[in-house]
């Protein structure tokens, strides 16, 4: 039997496979205990007895030439296929980076966050009150009685008789006086409800920031030049500021205050509709009757008080020309700022 010829068809085919499993069929047919040389080694019996060692040399050495062989092509195999893994999983690092969302504050916290630097530069403390609150702080003991006409004025959320939702900050002021810390400096801000319809300059729910002041000696002067200078460092240096008088049932005397419309310095634009002010806040010195009411003795103290409108210098500061855009989250909207 040409035992050669057994090997060199077993290299051809070692040669010409395509994969591992092909060479695992190649060892079993060769190599296995049915395979071409296990057969070869059966006929050994036909050899003379000195002939057979000889012979089964050869064939060991068949053996090992084939197992070489194949895990030569194994190893070439195993080569190629991690070859092309790594390449596959190249990273090109030249490549741009996938831009990550980043979330936006919002307009009203940015504004938020201002006013509250300003005022805690001036020595103010910042405080929070209930949202849920008694009539009495958000009427009675600011000096609006049951049934006073003042109390239409802001349309009440009311859970009970006695309890609603709270349509303004000033009752946090009650709430601050009652501690009778004094002297009192605070702002606090928060959310305002009242039951108006939606629309671009209207909406049941917004935020104020309330401040109140009290100490001795404090008169509607201090007010000024408190009111002045928050305007001027949230608006810029050169805002000017007018007070007009108003009522406020809690305050006396009471004025609203414009600005000069920081887009047209005051000359009047589409944006200040042409009068060239915006008002942004009420305010008064504390009318004696709501100390009073709060523990408060009026011939030893007095005080003044604001209330602000959040949204409404959101708006102003950041161009905004629909209130409803705050409140309606749209990614678009608010990756603006
Ligand atoms: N609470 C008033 C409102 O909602 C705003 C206000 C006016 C607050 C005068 C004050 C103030 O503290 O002194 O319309």
């Amino acid at each position: 039997m040409d035992i050669e010829k057994i090997l060199e068809e077993a290299v051809k085919q070692i040669k010409e496979s395509d994969g591992a499993e092909k060479l695992n069929e190649i060892k079993v047919n060769y190599l296995g205990k049915k395979g071409e040389l296990t057969k070869v080694l059966k006929s050994m019996k036909d050899l003379s007895p000195e002939e057979r060692p000889k012979f089964g040399q050869k064939v060991n050495e068949i053996r090992k030439s084939i197992e070489e062989k194949l895990d030569e092509k194994k190893k070439a195999f195993d080569e190629a296929i991690l070859k092309e893994k790594l390449a596959r999983e190249t990273i090109d690092v030249t490549l741009p980076g996938k831009v990550v969302k980043q979330g936006h504050l919002h307009p009203n916290t940015l504004t938020l966050r201002e006013v509250e630097d300003i005022f805690i530069g001036m020595g103010y403390k910042v405080v929070e009150g209930p949202e849920v609150e008694f009539d009495y702080y958000n009427f009675e003991a600011l000096n609006i009685p049951a049934d006073h006409p003042a109390k239409d004025e802001q349309d009440t959320f009311y859970i009970t008789k006695d309890i609603l939702l709270r349509t303004q900050t000033s009752s946090v002021q009650v709430h601050e006086m009652e501690k009778g810390e004094l002297p009192l400096r605070m702002i606090s801000p928060g959310r305002v409800f009242r039951s108006d319809e939606v629309d671009a300059t209207h909406s049941p729910t917004f935020h104020q920031i309330e401040g109140l002041v009290i100490d001795k000696g404090i008169t509607f002067a201090d007010l000024k030049g408190t009111l002045q200078v928050f305007a001027k460092r949230l608006f810029g240096e050169d805002t000017k500021v007018k007070f007009r008088p108003h009522h406020f049932q809690f305050t006396e005397p009471s004025a609203e205050m414009d600005v000069s419309c920081f887009k047209c310095g005051g000359k009047g634009c589409r944006f200040c509709k042409g009068e060239g002010w915006i008002e942004i806040l009420g305010c008064g010195v504390v009318h004696p009757h709501v100390l009073e009411m709060s523990g408060i003795d009026p011939e030893e103290y007095t005080g003044f008080a604001f209330g602000v409108g959040l949204e409404r210098i959101s708006l102003f500061k950041y161009e905004i020309d629909d209130m409803r855009l705050l409140y309606e989250n749209d990614d678009r909207f608010l990756k603006q700022f």
